[in-house]
């Protein structure tokens, strides 16, 4: 093992017993920063509370290379020596892996950072499960030069050496949608004196699952879940509103925007049945990430090259803020096999830690490999 080996696996351990939630990714935001500092690596001066953005190599050309450093609110059950030190809070989507793997890469491309033909922006992302830490990172314009960008993920159903290379989707957009029947409470027994949002509602979650079968094309992916109905309180008195929350997912913007569009329509066409009012509002709206297929290939020669196996995948209904890089410059979201354990966001997810070096040095022969085969944009 070399020794830049063994600092990303303790790197790794460091940022796995001592996980953040997003947007208070403050000790990990430092931890970050001091090991960059401690290796000569520029942390760019940027208006972020939590992440960071460093930058390796000179030049006029650019890309960058995101890893997300946030964790999730749930209580580990493994019994690794590292595990989680903070209660109710664990990296159980492997973002610990995705920062120890960028951080090994800076590591890498400093030593050899005069062969490197253009800049590599590090970006540290906070917040990718809150979602909203793409939008910091871009909203800080640092990102406005770059020619490409490179994020990866772990993957707990492939095994070690091999990368999720494909070109086009990889994850659907994510709608978060909350919407409120207010009718007219009443005594149960006297229902004509009220307007009751229950049956509103009611109609409303088995109509909205005509929005995949009878408007979305039959070969276009789409799930529209309700996943809360809250409504009343006790058996003889007819509530004032009822809650519903759910989501949507696509791999397509006019499927994204079918499915939108519908969801509203059979809300409002339902309030306006039973005569009662609808607040409709949209929470979360996150596009589906979008490979390009130039990126593709050449990862692929790259991934090839270094002896990682590439498989194409499937796209998984799950969501990626890595959308909204995608949606203003030409992006690639790589996932790496971690070994297969439980799944993610599971209290007993884990990873094999030597999937994640070769990450490292995958990520920094890409960036030296872009600038020398890959044309300007
Ligand atoms: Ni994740």
């Amino acid at each position: 093992m070399d020794h830049t080996e063994n600092k990303v696996i303790e790197y790794y351990k460091h940022f796995h017993s001592h996980p953040e939630l997003s947007f208070q990714e403050f000790e990990t935001t430092k931890k970050i920063k001091e090991i960059l500092t401690e290796h000569h690596i520029e942390v760019l001066n940027l208006p972020l509370a939590t992440g960071l953005v460093a930058v390796v190599g000179k030049g006029d050309r650019s890309i960058a290379l995101r890893a997300d450093i946030d964790a999730l609110p749930i209580t580990e059950e493994t019994d690794l020596p590292y595990k989680s030190q903070h209660q109710n809070i664990m990296h159980a989507c492997g973002h610990d892996s995705h920062t120890s793997a960028l951080l090994g890469t800076a590591l890498l491309l400093k030593e050899q950072e005069d062969k490197l033909q253009g800049k590599v922006l590090l970006v540290f992302q906070p917040a990718e499960e809150a979602p909203g830490g793409a939008q910091k990172i871009i909203d800080t314009k640092v990102l406005d030069p770059i020619e490409a960008i490179f994020g990866i993920h772990s993957d707990s159903t492939s095994k070690v050496g091999t990368l999720t290379i494909r070109k086009g989707p990889t994850h659907a957009s994510v709608e978060r949608f909350k919407l409120v029947f207010k009718g007219v409470g009443c005594h149960a027994a006297h229902p004509n004196d009220g307007v009751d949002p229950i049956i509103a509602a009611s109609q409303f979650v088995t109509a909205a699952q005509s929005i995949v079968s009878r408007n979305v094309h039959p070969q276009h992916a789409c799930v529209v879940s309700i996943t809360h109905l809250e409504a009343g309180s006790t058996w003889n008195v007819i509530p004032q509103s009822a809650l519903l929350e759910g989501t949507i997912r696509t791999f397509d913007k006019d499927t994204r925007a079918i499915a939108k569009n519908r969801l509203v329509e059979i809300a409002k066409g339902i309030a306006a049945t039973f005569n009662l009012t609808v607040d409709f509002s949209w929470e979360i709206e996150v596009g589906n990430t979008f490979n390009d297929e130039q990126l593709a290939s050449f990862a692929k020669t790259v991934a090839l090259k270094d002896n990682f196996e590439v498989q194409e995948g499937q796209p998984s209904t799950g969501g990626e803020d890595f959308a909204l890089y995608q949606e203003f410059k030409k992006g690639l979201f790589i996932l790496f096999g971690t070994g297969k354990s439980a799944p993610a966001h599971n209290p007993k997810f884990t990873i094999d830690v030597n999937a994640i070096y070769p990450v490292s040095k995958y990520l920094a022969n890409l960036a030296q490999d872009y600038f020398t085969t890959q044309e300007q944009a």
